[in-house]
């Protein structure tokens, strides 16, 4: 059913310095930042020749990864995105095998304007999955 590794996502207390760290310790290609209103972050894409690394930080005042940072001072990985040919079959079989998803379970319009789903970190290794129709 999964596809390509789209993303990883690591939410960062500081874009400007983890955008540095990328960028000239790791040599990597990395874009401007972006602030995304409707999901409350601000994103940096780090583009590697086979993925992509999404830099997260907080955005507004109700950004919904602001919790992840205060548990997590210095930042953490956040959630890995894989791709899906069909959004809506892939969901339906994951439910059917008793995946929870999260939200209302219908698909929203994610940070690569394509439709995405969040799958329960608990139904999957303690890892929040996020999948996005390809
Ligand atoms: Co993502």
């Amino acid at each position: 059913m999964i596809g390509k590794l789209n993303h990883v996502a690591i939410v960062v207390p500081d874009l400007s310095a983890a955008t540095a760290l990328y960028r000239d310790t790791l040599g990597a290609a990395v874009s401007a930042p972006v602030d995304l209103a409707a999901h409350g972050v601000t994103v940096v894409f780090v583009t590697l020749p086979n993925t992509k690394i999404e830099l997260l930080h907080p955005f507004g005042e109700k950004s919904p990864i602001a919790p992840f940072l205060e548990k997590n001072a210095s930042g953490g990985i956040h959630h890995i995105c894989y791709e899906v040919d069909d959004i809506l079959t892939a969901r339906d079989q994951l439910k059917a095998q008793g995946a929870r998803v999260l939200g209302d379970g219908e698909p929203k319009i994610g940070a690569h304007n394509k439709p995405v789903l969040f799958l329960h970190p608990k139904d999957f290794c303690g890892t929040l999955v996020e999948l996005e129709q390809a």
